[in-house]
Order: C-alpha cells, then sequence, then structure tokens
C-alpha cells in the first residue's frame, strides 16, 4: 500500500487549484438516471469515489465517459439495464444510496443495499425511506437491500425531514422531480451541494424553487432533458488548503475559491488571528507561521462549522496557543485522527463528543494512519510543520477525495512525497 511522506519545511507560496466538488458530483452522477438524455458534467474532480460511482451507474446500464483529461463526465441512461445497487459497491461508498430516488423515480422500482456501518458512524437511512414513502413509495428490508416500488407511480408530498440531511434531501430532491403534483421538503439541507444539484436539475427541465433554504418546492415534470452542468467548488478541499499556509506558514492562493463557500469556516480563522482575503481568483491566505489563538469549534449543518473540516481545524488548533474544543455533533465517532496527533506529539483528550485540544509549541514527525478521508489529509497538514519527517499511510482513503494531493502541495513548496508500497 502506498504511503505520503512529508517533512516540515517551512513557508508555502503560490497558487493551488480547487477542484470541483467531490459531494456535489456523487450527487449529480446518479441524476442521469433520470433521464433518457445525456448529462454532461465539466469540472469534475478526478477521484476514486467518482471511479466508483461511474462503475455503479454502469451496472445499472448507464454510459458513462470521461474526455478531457477526466475533467468532464459524459453520463448517458438512454436505456436502463438493471435496478440494483450491489452490496459490493454500496459498502465501498455510503454515497452509492443516492440512486435510490432516481431508479425509483424512472423505473418505478429498485433494490439498493444497505451501505452498513462506516469509520465515522453508523449512518443509517431512515430519513430517506421515510420521504420516499411519503412520495408514495413502499420499502422493505430483505437480505440486507432495501426493495423499494411505486407501483403507482411517485405522487407529490409534504415531507418534514427529521434532521436536515444532505443525502435524504438530494435523494428526495431526485425523486420528486418525476413525481405527480407538488413536493414541499421543510428543514431541507442547506449546502452548496444542494444548491448546485437543483441547479443542475432545473437545466435538465426540472421545477425546483428554494434549493439552499429549508424549504424546498418541487414541481413534478413528466420527463427531464439532457443538460451540462459546470460542478461546483470544492469547499471541503478549499478549507483544507486554506490550511496549509496557516500551519506551515506562508502565502497561498486557493484558486477558485470564494467566501460564500467557507463562511463559518473563515469567521473562525479570523476568531485565531488568520485573518482571508477573496482576490475575484480565489481565496489568499497570509500567514507567518507564528502560533494560532486557540478557539472553540462546534461542527454544524450548513452553513454552519462543518464537519468534514474538523479533523483539519484541530490540525491546526494542536500548536494554537492556549486550550481549544472541538465538538462534533453530526458523527458520533469522528475523532480518529485525535490518537494519530497525539502520536505526533499533540495533547487532546477526547470525552464522548467534544475534543480538548491543549496548543503544544511545534508537533514531531512520526508514522500514523488514519481511517477515514478527512482524518488523512488532517494528518497531511499536520505533517507540514512538524519537525522531522511524517508518514501517512492507508493513502486510498485520500484517494477517495484528494485529487493530486502531492502535485499540489509540492506545487506551494511542500516537501511530500508519494511512496509506492509492496
Ligand atoms: N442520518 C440519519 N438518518 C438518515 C440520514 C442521515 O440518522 O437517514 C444521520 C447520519 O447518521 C449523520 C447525520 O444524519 O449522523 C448527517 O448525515 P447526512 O445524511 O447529512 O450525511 P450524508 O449525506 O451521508 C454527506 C457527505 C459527508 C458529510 C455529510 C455532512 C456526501 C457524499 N457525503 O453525507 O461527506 O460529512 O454530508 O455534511 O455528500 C466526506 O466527504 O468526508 C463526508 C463524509
Amino acid at each position: 500500500m502506498d504511503s505520503i511522506v512529508v517533512t516540515g519545511n517551512g513557508p508555502l507560496n503560490g497558487e493551488i487549484p480547487i477542484a470541483g466538488a467531490k459531494n456535489a458530483c456523487l450527487a449529480l452522477m446518479p441524476a442521469t438516471l433520470l433521464s433518457e438524455e445525456p448529462l454532461i458534467l465539466t469540472n469534475a474532480p478526478r477521484l476514486s469515489d467518482i471511479a466508483t460511482m461511474t462503475v455503479l451507474l454502469q451496472s445499472l446500464g448507464a454510459d458513462a465517459a470521461s474526455l478531457q483529461n477526466d475533467k468532464v463526465l459524459a453520463l448517458s441512461s438512454h436505456d436502463l439495464t438493471s435496478t440494483r445497487a450491489d452490496y459490493d459497491i454500496v459498502r465501498k461508498m455510503r454515497a452509492s444510496n443516492l440512486v435510490l430516488g432516481p431508479l425509483l423515480a424512472r423505473a418505478g422500482h429498485a433494490e439498493v443495499s444497505l451501505p452498513g456501518g462506516c469509520a465515522i458512524g453508523a449512518r443509517p437511512m431512515d430519513i430517506h425511506i421515510d420521504g420516499l414513502e411519503k412520495l408514495g413509495a413502499v420499502i422493505d428490508l430483505k437480505d440486507g437491500y432495501l426493495h423499494a416500488k411505486a407501483p403507482g407511480g411517485l405522487k407529490g408530498a409534504v415531507i418534514d425531514l427529521a434532521f436536515p440531511s444532505v443525502g435524504a434531501t438530494e435523494n428526495l430532491m431526485m425523486a420528486a422531480t418525476l413525481a405527480k403534483g407538488s413536493t414541499v421538503i421543510s428543514n431541507a439541507a442547506r449546502e452548496p451541494e444542494i444548491v448546485d444539484l437543483a441547479r443542475c436539475l432545473n437545466a435538465m427541465g426540472a421545477q425546483i424553487e428554494g434549493a439552499g433554504t429549508d424549504r424546498i418546492e418541487i414541481q413534478g415534470v413528466d420527463r427531464l432533458g439532457g443538460a451540462t452542468h459546470r460542478v461546483v467548488t470544492d469547499r471541503i478541499e478549499l478549507g483544507t488548503y486554506m490550511l496549509a499556509p496557516v500551519i506551515a506558514g506562508g502565502d497561498v492562493e486557493c484558486l477558485g475559491g470564494t467566501l460564500d463557500l467557507v463562511a463559518s469556516f473563515v469567521d473562525k480563522l479570523a476568531e485565531a488571528g488568520v485573518s482571508v482575503e477573496e482576490t475575484g481568483r480565489g481565496l489568499r491566505v497570509r500567514h507567518d507561521g507564528g502560533r494560532v489563538r486557540a478557539v472553540d469549534v462546534t461542527t454544524e449543518v450548513f452553513p454552519g462549522f462543518p464537519t468534514d473540516l474538523q479533523a483539519q481545524m484541530m490540525a491546526l488548533l494542536t500548536t494554537a496557543q492556549g486550550v481549544s474544543t472541538l465538538h462534533e455533533t453530526i458523527f458520533e465517532n469522528r475523532f480518529m485522527h485525535a490518537p494519530e496527533l497525539v502520536r505526533m506529539g499533540a495533547e487532546i483528550e477526547v470525552q464522548g463528543g467534544t475534543a480538548r485540544v491543549t496548543g503544544v509549541e511545534r508537533l514531531k514527525g512520526a508514522p500514523v494512519m488514519a481511517t477515514d478521508l478527512r482524518a488523512s489529509v488532517s494528518l497531511i497538514l499536520a505533517g507540514l510543520a512538524a519537525e522531522g519527517e511524517t508518514v501517512v499511510s492507508r493513502v486510498y482513503h485520500l484517494d477517495r477525495g484528494y485529487e493530486h494531493v502531492v502535485r499540489k502541495l509540492s506545487g506551494v513548496g511542500a516537501k511530500i512525497e508519494r511512496v509506492k508500497g509492496t
């Protein structure tokens, strides 16, 4: 297995291009199942999760081609040959469950494996199921698969989500585009990826209003057509690379970034003593490499501080002046990076959903490993300013969500390389 070797190497300077959003693209791709006409996604990120979704869509009969160096995905679902999302694919990537709504709407039935637990928590699907049942689906669990049917077609309904789940909002929004009549999703997720999906669906002919607020209204239509859509910037990749010059010192412009995508994160950086400038081309972060002020962070749904930046923020706070606390409210088990950071000399106590981080002067490089995507990248960030060498193993987690991480960080002067495993 490959590993990444990072050596703390002083200030970083230059530009980092930010890719299209993984989590937007993973929701946009299944939208192809709603239409017989082609869906072209530009600014697609080059990630193994995108490859996994491609394989899933192909297993359902979709045609998928990667063009322009894999930055453009051309998808077409003229004829579906299957409505079954197999356990072998779903267990690798929970976002596979986003085919459920589109398949039900287009074919009237679907069999989708339950994803099972994942490294960051149990992550059930009850909110997706409740919502689809409100739209008229009948769903049974058999042999680990959700068997969903809508014999008379889906019908618009009022759905009040128990929690503003991102995936449930996406599944229901897609299903409702082809339902008869109008649907209202209240307590809907407001993440930028939801807005991006609604924009794409509307370009395909859907009638969706209110995406980005907690009340989304969808007027069902008879059919959807094709569209070409540019995937929104990845706000989590953006926030991750914005932290690099804060941790290592330097002056880095993250190209494609805008403040609206990361406002609560930028507020926390300001509280820690770091300012961010919107340049028109992206977000520029400058820092002298000195220790930041300790801050308290609570993860929340958008527009609050994103859970997907919690691990990276913790990496920064390990060397802050004072004691910081991080409260994780979205997932029950998302502090696996903490013991790894402790191996690098950090002082962290975790109790339930709260981590108390006492800032130390400097971290020391160490061999570390992580069990999820954001945890892995937090260890790379920590390694950028640590004394000596940090070796991060289990790099396949990183490949799921960060394209060309070595190229992007070495492009601004980091000493980082990927070492082939045996
Ligand atoms: N939840 C339920 N029941 C449901 C659905 C969700 O209890 O039916 C719970 C989950 O267990 C979790 C919370 O609600 O505790 C939030 O889950 P949500 O459905 O909002 O998350 P998701 O759609 O499964 C997406 C991202 C995650 C990101 C979360 C929160 C994708 C493909 N994934 O997951 O991204 O952390 O929203 O913002 O969009 C990542 O990229 O590293 C990642 C984990």
